[in-house]
């Protein structure tokens, strides 16, 4: 260890001069020692030492210390880093990211340069060497001329191009007092509400013969709605002979969600029975269950806040059906559904179009 770097550390060690000599170990680092580590020049060019070099010096040192691995004019060579040009390719899907592109502040090529390169041969270059590769890297990038010359007076007067994209570090006063109020543990929303179907968004992929007779249906069915029972009924009419009544309206049935529907059911079958020969199970059979009232089953015997619901008129549509299955117990408060419900809405919308087939 040198005797420099030695008692260097140990001045690092005390950081007051108080407690070196209480221990009477070391001594305080000399304003020389200290200026000798103090080396990094910052954003709005702190710590810039006094000094210059200009474009054609700097393309010399270039070619000789630098060119051999960033290339003649920072190109790079091979896959050593690329030093100049890809103005204009952040956005791309691959950026080019350089001192002209993409670096914010020149400080920091001055102080990356003088502190880390070359590569092999880290801070072995003079202030002045250093200004003058600073400017033909400038050069090379397009801001500035050949015949520039950059020093310490001049430094703040280059801009990169790409500063306006960055700015000052700002979560003291916009992340902290936002993450540091007492968060909402209980009815944050004040109320929810479903505003769009996975379905309906096109967020679950179909083929486009599933997808055109969907739109058909559900095109008949707003004409139902707006013109009445008479509309509805040509609607009915138009469907598919074999649909069963109430379903027509809604559609055909598209075959691939159906089939997923089925593996959802599968979550169902240990209490409920669909299709021919359905029997009531722990749960009623769900034949005709999409479009009926709510607890319509005869021979089963609901919970009472299930025939409560079927009494304030619940039927059990998409949209019922969508709601119940997400969060039985919180749809109906009281249902003796044991199902803590389904987390996927495409799991849902699956089912439904699975019991959509079996008519009553
Ligand atoms: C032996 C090859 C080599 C030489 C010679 C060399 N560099 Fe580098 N340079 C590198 C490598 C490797 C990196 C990336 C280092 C890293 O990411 O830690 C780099 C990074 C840089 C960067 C930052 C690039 C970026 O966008 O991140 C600059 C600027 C740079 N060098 C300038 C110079 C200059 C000026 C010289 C000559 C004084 C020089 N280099 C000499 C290999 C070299
Ligand atoms: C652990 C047994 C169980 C499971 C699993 C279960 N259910 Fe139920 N389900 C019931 C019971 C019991 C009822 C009657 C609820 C009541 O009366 O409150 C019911 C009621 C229903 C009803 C209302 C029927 C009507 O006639 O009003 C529908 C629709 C339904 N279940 C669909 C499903 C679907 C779809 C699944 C699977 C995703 C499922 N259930 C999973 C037990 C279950």
């Amino acid at each position: 260890m040198s005797k420099f770097l030695e008692i260097a550390l140990v001045a690092a060690m005390f950081a007051t001069p108080a407690a070196a000599e209480a221990i009477k170990l070391g001594r305080p680092a000399l304003p020389e020692e200290v200026a000798a580590w103090d080396i990094d020049v910052a954003p709005r060019d702190v710590g810039l030492p006094e000094g210059s070099g200009d474009v054609t010096t700097g393309e010399e040192l270039f070619v000789e210390k630098c060119a051999y691995c960033h290339g003649d004019f920072g190109e790079g060579v091979d896959r050593w880093p690329v030093l100049a040009g890809g103005q204009g390719s952040l956005t791309e899907p691959r950026p080019v990211k350089t001192i002209g592109s993409y670096w914010p502040y020149l400080s920091t090529v001055w102080d990356y340069v003088h502190r880390a390169m070359p590569f092999p041969e880290p801070q072995s270059l003079s202030v002045d060497e250093t200004y003058a590769i600073t400017a033909y890297l400038l050069y090379v990038n397009d801001i500035v001329d050949e015949d520039f010359v950059l020093s310490k007076e001049n430094f703040a007067s280059i801009k990169l191009p790409n500063e306006d994209n960055f700015y000052d570090d700002d979560r003291d006063t916009v992340e902290v007092p936002r993450f540091s109020v007492e968060p909402c543990m209980e009815n944050c929303k004040e109320k929810a509400e479903i505003v769009m179907r996975a379905a309906v968004l096109d967020v679950t992929p179909e083929d486009a013969a599933a997808r055109k007779a969907r739109e058909e249906a559900a095109a008949r069915a707003a004409e139902g709605a707006e013109t009445g029972t008479a509309a509805a009924e040509t609607a009915t009419a138009a469907a598919p002979a074999e649909s069963a009544e109430g379903e027509a309206a809604q559609g055909a049935i598209d075959p691939e969600l159906a089939a997923r529907g089925e593996k959802v059911f599968k979550k169902c079958k240990a209490c409920h029975q669909v299709g021919e020969g359905a029997k009531n199970k722990t749960g009623p059979h769900l034949d005709g269950v999409v479009g009926r009232k709510a607890a319509a089953v005869e021979d089963f015997k609901y919970s009472s806040a299930m025939r409560a619901a079927a009494e304030d008129g619940l039927v059990w549509d998409a949209e019922a059906l969508h709601a119940f299955l997400k969060k039985p117990k919180a749809f109906i408060k009281g249902t003796k559904m044991g199902f803590s419900g389904l987390k996927k809405d495409s799991d849902i919308d699956a089912v439904i179009e699975y019991l959509r087939q079996f008519g009553g």
